[in-house]
């Protein structure tokens, strides 16, 4: 199988293409990327000299660069390139529509020339907007995003709908809940959390911290996505989670107690506007028709991740490029007193 990975140098997309070569060796992964602030080579360090894998540097929204990369021969896309932070997508929305409107659109077009046999939209719980404090988000759950981020990944899975439906492309789109591990750029909750606690800086816990999101270990992530690949059922949409519910100061106390912090560093911050209160989703579709489980719970995961970042302090000291410290000023500046 010919394998195009976009997006396969950012948190996921790198953990599934080592997770992808690890298990069909004889696949040929092809990985395109931008490298964005979000995209780092660093992470495929491990696997960058197999025989069947191939790095190439583009954007998805660059028609003639896709076309390029299609014609050589692919077979199946799982499209993970996004631009993925909500608070960013508060402060530009223009890249997020960009990116994943219309860059979805263009592989899109691109899969429907070369007739592929698979399209795999990797999407988040998030375009179900907000859950109250019961009920969980099923596939049939009404897309209501309520970010600038959320609503530009529904644009693009409505398109991926609307292709099947239109054409017959061969697509599944995934919904996952929010992952954690190994290569997450620190602006997320638990890496930024960590780095912040490491250097023993404010916490920013916005609003009351009663926030919650179902965490699943990207590893459990990819697992599903590969079993989508081969056994998804063409036009389906997949919810992905492990049943791992926790509210946000919940997180942020595990990590000090983990790493042996106080609580006092943690620092209530002004809300995000818009803040989702609460994300749950119902995974039973796709473990009783893929019969996909998830093999890592929260408290062996986060154990793990907080280990992955003690361990590899030199990966994560880019949040100290200019790039990131100009949004950390303009996401907490007003925020908090200190600087992250
Ligand atoms: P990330 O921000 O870490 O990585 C995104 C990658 O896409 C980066 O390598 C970046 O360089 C690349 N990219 C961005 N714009 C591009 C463009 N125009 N052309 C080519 N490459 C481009 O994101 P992530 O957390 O790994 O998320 C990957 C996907 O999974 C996203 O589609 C996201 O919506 C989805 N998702 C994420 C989570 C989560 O908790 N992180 C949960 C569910 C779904
Ligand atoms: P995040 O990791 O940005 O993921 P998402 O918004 O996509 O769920 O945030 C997870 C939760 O943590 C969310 O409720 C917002 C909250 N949060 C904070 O309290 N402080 C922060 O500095 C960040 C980045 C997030």
């Amino acid at each position: 199988m010919k394998l195009l990975i976009t997006g396969g140098a950012g948190f996921i997309g790198s953990n599934f293409v080592t997770h992808m070569l690890q298990q069909h060796p004889e696949y040929q992964i092809i990985n395109v990327d931008a490298l964005t602030y979000a995209g780092n080579l660093k992470n495929l360090e491990s696997i960058e000299n197999h025989p069947n894998y191939t790095f190439i540097k583009a954007d998805i929204r660059d028609v003639t660069a896709m076309d390029e990369v299609f014609s050589k021969g692919v077979d199946v896309v799982v499209n993970f390139a996004a631009e993925s932070h909500v608070d960013r997508s508060i402060l530009e929305p223009d890249v997020f529509v960009k990116t994943n409107v219309l860059g979805t659109q263009v592989l899109l077009d691109a899969a429907k020339k070369y007739s592929l046999t698979k399209y795999v939209q990797v999407s988040t719980d998030e375009v179900y907007g907000s859950l109250d404090v019961s009920g969980l988000f099923t596939e049939e759950t009404p897309l209501m995003p309520n970010s600038p981020y959320s609503a530009s990944k529904a644009g693009g899975d409505l398109l991926v709908r609307a292709y099947h439906e239109t054409f017959g492309l061969p697509v599944n789109i995934t919904r996952c809940s929010n992952n954690y591990g190994p290569y997450q750029f620190p602006e997320k909750l638990i890496p930024l959390i960590i780095s912040c606690a490491l250097a023993d800086q404010s916490l920013p816990v916005y609003g009351d911290g009663l926030n919650i999101r179902d965490w699943l270990y990207v590893e459990d992530h990819c697992t599903a996505i590969d079993l989508v690949i081969h056994e998804g059922v063409n036009g389906e949409v997949y919810n992905i989670g492990g049943n791992n519910e926790r509210t946000n100061i919940h997180i942020v106390k595990t990590i000090l107690q983990e790493l042996g912090k106080p609580e006092s560093l943690i620092s209530y911050v002004q809300d995000r506007p818009g803040h989702d209160l609460r994300y749950g989703i119902d995974p039973t579709k796709i473990t009783t028709e893929l019969g996909w489980k998830p093999k890592h719970s929260f408290e062996t995961g986060i154990k793990e991740t907080i280990k992955w970042y003690l361990d590899n302090k030199d990966w994560w000291a880019r949040n100290q490029s200019s790039e990131y410290q100009n949004y950390a000023a303009r996401q907490y500046g007003s925020r908090l007193g200190d600087s992250l």
